[in-house]
C-alpha cells in the first residue's frame, strides 16, 4: 500500500520524509488555509520536498470551464503536481479534457462506487473516498471504498481508488485487507501506524537486559 501524508503542514512533511516511508502528499482548501503559505508557494514548497512524487493540489472553481483553467495553472507550478477536482459534473468535464491532455488528476469528495464508477470513465487518476466522512454519517467508509476498488479492478480502470478522511490506524488496516492501493494520512495517524507500546515495552527490556551482560557490547 502506498502512503501519502494528508497535511499542507511543511514541518510535518519534513519529519515524515526522514522515514523514506511516504508516497506523496493531499492538500485541500482546509488544509491550505491552516498555513500562512499562498496556494502556489506552497504546493511548490511540498513538490521540492517530495522531489518526483505526486503532490495533490485542490482547485476553487466550480464550473467546467473555470476548473480547466485553474488546473491548467496549477499543473504549471511543477510536474509532480496531480490537480485535486471535486466530484461533480463540472468537475468531471474538466477531468476528461485533461485526462486528454495527460495531466494527472485526483478526483475528490466521492463518497459512492457509483459516483466513483463516473470519476473513472472520465479518466481521473486518483478517486479520493471520504471513508471518515461516511463512517461520521453512519455508513461503512471502508467498505464504500472497497466497493469502488472492485469496479475498478471489474471494468479494468486505470483510476486508482485512494483512502481519504482517515481518523485512525484501523482505518488503514481495514482498506490494507481490501487491497486499496493508496490511503492519505493525517501525520497523527501516520505516528500511531508505526507506535505499539509493547515495542517500546521490549526494546528497552532488550537494552536493559544487553548492559548487564559481559557478552554484549
Ligand atoms: C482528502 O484528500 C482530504 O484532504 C482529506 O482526507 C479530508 O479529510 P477530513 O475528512 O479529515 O477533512
Amino acid at each position: 500500500m502506498n502512503f501519502f501524508l494528508d497535511t499542507a503542514h511543511i514541518d510535518e512533511i519534513k519529519k515524515a520524509q526522514k522515514w523514506n516511508l511516504i508516497d506523496g502528499v493531499t492538500t485541500n482548501p482546509s488544509l491550505v488555509a491552516q498555513t500562512n503559505y499562498s496556494h502556489k508557494e506552497l504546493i511548490l514548497e511540498i513538490c521540492n520536498l517530495l522531489k518526483d512524487k505526486p503532490v495533490s493540489a485542490e482547485v476553487l472553481s466550480v464550473s467546467s470551464e473555470k476548473i480547466y483553467k485553474e488546473a491548467k495553472e496549477l499543473a504549471k507550478i511543477h510536474p509532480s503536481v496531480v490537480v485535486k477536482i471535486p466530484l461533480i459534473a463540472e468537475g468531471l468535464k474538466a477531468v476528461k479534457k485533461l485526462h486528454a491532455e495527460n495531466i494527472a488528476t485526483n478526483v475528490t469528495l466521492c463518497f459512492s462506487p457509483n459516483q466513483a464508477l463516473l470519476a473513472a470513465k472520465a479518466g481521473a487518476t486518483y478517486i479520493s473516498v471520504f471513508v471518515g466522512r461516511l463512517d461520521d454519517i453512519g455508513h461503512e467508509g471502508c467498505e464504500i471504498a472497497s466497493q469502488c476498488h472492485k469496479l475498478m479492478k471489474e471494468y479494468q480502470y486505470k483510476s486508482q481508488i485512494l483512502g481519504a478522511s482517515i481518523r485512525h490506524s484501523k482505518h488503514i488496516f481495514t482498506l490494507a485487507q481490501a487491497g486499496i492501493p493508496i490511503s492519505t494520512l493525517p501525520f497523527k495517524v501516520f505516528n500511531q501506524l508505526i507506535q505499539h507500546p509493547l515495542t517500546d515495552i521490549g526494546l528497552k527490556k532488550f537494552l536493559e537486559d544487553a548492559k548487564k551482560s559481559k557478552h554484549l557490547p
